[in-house]
C-alpha cells in the first residue's frame, strides 16, 4: 500500500482524546495520564496530528502530539512530546509525514527551534528525526523514568523561515494543570 492513502488532520477535540491515548500508551514507556495528555491537545489541538486510513476505519494509525512556548524568554520554542505509530503501519512514511505536519504547524505560530527527546536507544526515532535534520543536542542522564537516558534532538529553524508568532484564542476552557516543562533546567529532575 503507498502512503497516499493515508490522511492526516489536526486534533480536534476530547472525541479524540482516548484514541490517542491509546496509541501513545501502547507504544511509549512512560507512563503518561489523562492531564498529561489533556495539557497538550487542549492548548495546542492545532499542533497535533492524527494518521488515518481507509482501512483502518474511525482509528488513527499514527499521532502526534506537540506544544509550542517561549523559553526563557529568548527562543519560541516547538516541542514534540507524543510520536506513535500502530506496528501494523510502520515504515511507511507516516511518522515522517506526522512529524513534518507538525514542524509545518509549528512554523506558523513562529518557533525559532524545535526539541524533543527520545530514549537513547530508539534507533527508529533517532534515525527518523535525523533524516528530517534534528540534530543530537545532548545526552540527559537517566531522564525517563524506566531509569533510560535520553537524546535531546534539536532543529534549528532557518531565520528566512519563521514567521511572527500569532496570538490563538483558546478552543478550550483552561483546565488547571500542572506545567509540563522542556526546560533545561529541568533535566535532572524530570517529571516524566
Ligand atoms: C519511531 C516510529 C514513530 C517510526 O514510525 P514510522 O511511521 O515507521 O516511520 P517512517 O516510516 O516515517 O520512517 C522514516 C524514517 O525513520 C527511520 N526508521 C523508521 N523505523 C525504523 C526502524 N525500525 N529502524 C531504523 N530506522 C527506522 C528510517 O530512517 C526511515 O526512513 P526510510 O524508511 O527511508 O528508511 C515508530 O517506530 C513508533 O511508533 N515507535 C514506537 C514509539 C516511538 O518510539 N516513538 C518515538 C518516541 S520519540
Amino acid at each position: 500500500m503507498s502512503s497516499s492513502s493515508i490522511v492526516y488532520r489536526p486534533y480536534v477535540g476530547e472525541p479524540d482524546l482516548a484514541q490517542v491515548m491509546a496509541l501513545v500508551q501502547s507504544e511509549l514507556s512512560e507512563p503518561y495520564v489523562i492531564y498529561t495528555f489533556r495539557y497538550f491537545l487542549h492548548q495546542w489541538p492545532h499542533l497535533s496530528y492524527l494518521a488515518y486510513s481507509s482501512e483502518s476505519g474511525s482509528n488513527p494509525i499514527g499521532v502526534i502530539v506537540c506544544k509550542q512556548s517561549m523559553h526563557r524568554d529568548t527562543y519560541n520554542r516547538g516541542y514534540i512530546a507524543m510520536l506513535s505509530v500502530d506496528k501494523a503501519w510502520r515504515k511507511r512514511g507516516i511518522a515522517s509525514s506526522l512529524v513534518r505536519n507538525s514542524i509545518e504547524a509549528m512554523k506558523d505560530d513562529g518557533v525559532d527551534q524545535i526539541v524533543l527527546e527520545t530514549e537513547y536507544d530508539n534507533l527508529a526515532a533517532l534515525s527518523l528525526y535525523e533524516s528530517l535534520g534534528f540534530i543530537r543536542e545532548k545526552r540527559l542522564y537517566r531522564f525517563y523514568l524506566n531509569g533510560k537516558d535520553a537524546f535531546r534532538l534539536v532543529l534549528s529553524i532557518p531565520p528566512d523561515e519563521r514567521k511572527p508568532p500569532v496570538t490563538r484564542p483558546s478552543a478550550y476552557r483552561a483546565i488547571q494543570v500542572s506545567d509540563y516543562s522542556d526546560d533545561e533546567s529541568d533535566d535532572s529532575v524530570s517529571s516524566r
